[in-house]
């Protein structure tokens, strides 16, 4: 995964956020991986999904911007480059390519799909899910709202790319893909560590910029005013994702 400014721990990612190759089952089965293939995994994080793709038989690449993620992966034994995705250097040589939960971080997406349409076979697949419109809109509008309360940057809130169906089915077109099936899907999702946990691994930024015991009390702010949203009685915060999955296929 890449993004401005944003810095990827895998073990705080293990922590907050293994919910987040989990819940890519679904995107793993449009993929549907054959044996002998050979797939890139865009955004490979820790390696937790492109594993599965090896275990179906393919022949699995990974690529990834985070240096750490970068060596948890490999340390699962996996190919794995170094590799900003908006400029990806393969030529021609997938069958498809793959990416979950990654795009919503890369805010250049020409330069990405040209770079998959680059890297893949002529008739090769690009199978993906990532955020899309209106995801995590409360918990960012909740960030917004505390930069105006407190002062700070409210664009350190929403560094995201979180494209309509229309938009990114658009863009596929225009770079020669056929797109067989593109949806948004509200997804809630549990936060194993809450609020504050999801804050550590995803938006750090948006804190550091508050010094002294000041992150704390815009932490505590934050909290109050999402907790009638985005928390039941019980204690358990959901965030309040919405995915968009596509299929496509590159024009021979
Ligand atoms: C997501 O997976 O939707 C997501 C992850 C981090 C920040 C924002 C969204």
């Amino acid at each position: 995964m890449s993004g401005s400014s944003q810095t990827w721990s895998a073990s705080g990612y293990e922590r907050n956020a293994r919910f987040v190759s989990d819940l890519g089952a679904g995107v793993f089965d449009w993929l549907a991986p054959r044996a002998g293939e050979r797939i890139l995994d865009l955004g490979c994080g820790d390696g937790a999904l492109t594993e599965r793709i090896a275990e179906a038989g393919a022949n699995v690449t990974g690529a990834d911007a985070s240096p750490d993620f970068v060596e948890a992966a490999r340390r699962r034994g996996l190919d794995v480059h170094l590799m900003d995705g908006h400029a990806l250097t393969f030529g021609k040589e997938f069958d498809a390519v793959f990416s979950n939960a990654a795009l919503h971080w890369m805010t250049r997406p020409g330069e990405v799909i040209a770079g998959v349409a680059r890297a893949l076979k002529p008739g090769g697949r690009f199978v993906a899910e990532f955020g899309g419109h209106g995801n995590v809109a409360a918990i960012v509008t909740g960030m917004r709202a505390m930069a105006r309360i407190h002062g700070g940057d409210a664009a350190l809130a929403d560094p995201w790319y979180f494209p309509t169906t229309d938009e990114y089915a658009k863009l596929l077109s225009e770079s020669g893909f056929t797109v067989h099936e593109i949806a948004l899907i509200p997804r809630p999702t549990l936060l194993p560590t809450g609020i504050a946990g999801w804050m550590e691994t995803f938006r750090a930024p948006f804190f550091a910029q508050y010094g002294g015991g000041k992150r704390e009390e815009v932490l505590s702010d934050l909290e109050d005013l999402l907790r009638p949203a985005l928390c039941d009685d019980s204690g358990q915060w959901t965030a309040d994702y919405v995915r968009l999955r596509v299929r496509a296929k590159l024009d021979n």
